[in-house]
């Protein structure tokens, strides 16, 4: 198939390209760059060994994004195009608001004019409302979209209620709504992995810059949650596990929407990513216990049950390989992409 892969230069979606091209895809990438570098798939071009077809239009923009995918053929379309830094969200929430939710609606147009009918949509954790008590790891059944304390997050409930609309109205449509756990590490050859603009607001990215010696200490947002050591508890998930379950969910797409939980099932706390990422770097990370991040919860850990009876995928990489993998990304590229 040609994949249209929004977002396709980002963290994420450089190594999606990587997992479509690796079985013989081809892979058509819409990108506008906004947070992103065309620099990422000259690197997905070298570890493949093939040539990806690159489209540069902001997919909040109609009329420009249409005229420049109007000659385009492409059999699915996998959407991962959009804003996500959650503190910003909260400062901005109309241009988030307009660029998450936009571009969802124009791409739906877009395929309805390409006669395209297969989609596979980024979502995330996120937009499980807080866990009821007793309730260890999420699966799809639980409730959405209540309670989610940002419009980052927002947008992504938005966006998968807006699909399940526009799926009703058009029957043929299939989509997959995969919800992404925490998504670390990067490809093992270190040529392409996560380089977040200024301060990472992530656990992952910031450990890995402390370690490289680009910041200082790492923050560690709170110890006194009800967990093993008080800190936080979430799924790591390496990100060749997340992308090989886009491939898993193309594969087995059928008429309607289907939710898909993308996680590992196991959680590790704040202080297990320091221990784990200063043995896999060799370095120190100093941290200090600050006040806990507003609209954190203590755990968020996937039941990824569902997709691997239905999709027959699962995570099969280490938390250690993750922070290793990453590493690797942070040591050969101390700067992130070249400019
Ligand atoms: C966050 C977002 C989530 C988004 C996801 C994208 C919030 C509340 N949630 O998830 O909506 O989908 O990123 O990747 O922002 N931590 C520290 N110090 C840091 C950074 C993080 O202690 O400097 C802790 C957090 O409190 C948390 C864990 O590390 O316990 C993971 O944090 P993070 O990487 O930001 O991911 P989430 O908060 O799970």
């Amino acid at each position: 198939m040609r994949i249209l892969l929004a977002g396709g230069a980002g963290y994420i979606g450089s190594h999606v390209a990587v997992a479509l091209l690796d079985v013989g895809h081809d892979v058509l990438v819409v990108d506008d760059y906004s947070n992103s570098t065309p620099a990422s798939l000259d690197r997905v071009e070298r570890i493949t060994g093939r040539s990806i077809d690159v489209v540069e239009a902001d997919l909040a923009d109609l009329p420009a994004s249409r005229a420049e995918l109007s000659g385009e053929r492409f059999d699915a379309v996998i959407h991962l195009a959009g804003l996500k830094a959650v503190g910003e969200s909260v400062t901005e929430p109309s241009r988030y608001y307009r660029t998450n939710l936009s571009s969802t609606l124009n791409l739906l147009d877009i395929m309805r004019e390409h006669a395209v009918s297969k989609l596979v949509f980024s979502s995330s954790a996120t937009v499980y409302s807080p866990a009821a008590e007793g309730v260890e790891n999420l699966d799809e059944s639980q409730p959405s979209g209540l309670g989610i304390t940002n419009p980052y997050g927002w947008t992504k409930a938005m966006n998968e209620q807006i699909i399940r609309d526009v799926q009703r109205s058009r029957p043929g449509l299939q989509a997959a709504l995969l919800r992404y756990f925490n998504p670390i590490g990067a490809h093992p050859s270190g040529l392409i992995g996560e380089d977040p603009a200024g301060i990472p607001n992530n656990l992952l990215p910031y450990v890995a810059q402390v370690a490289i010696g680009r910041r200082d200490r790492l923050a560690v947002f709170g110890d006194q949650y009800p967990t093993p050591d008080g800190t936080g508890v979430r799924d790591y998930i390496h990100v060749m596990d997340l992308a090989e379950g886009h491939l898993a969910a193309l594969q087995h797409l059928e008429p309607g929407v289907d939710t898909f939980n993308l996680g590992t099932g196991e959680g590790h706390s704040v202080l297990d990513v320091v221990r784990m990422f200063s043995d896999a770097s060799g370095k120190d990370i100093p941290y200090e216990i600050v006040a806990p991040r507003p609209g954190d919860v203590a755990r968020a850990v996937a039941d990824p049950s569902k997709a691997r009876k239905r999709l027959g995928w699962q995570a099969t990489r280490s938390f250690a390989e993750a922070c290793q993998d990453a590493w690797r990304w942070q040591s050969q590229n101390p700067g992130g992409y070249p400019i």
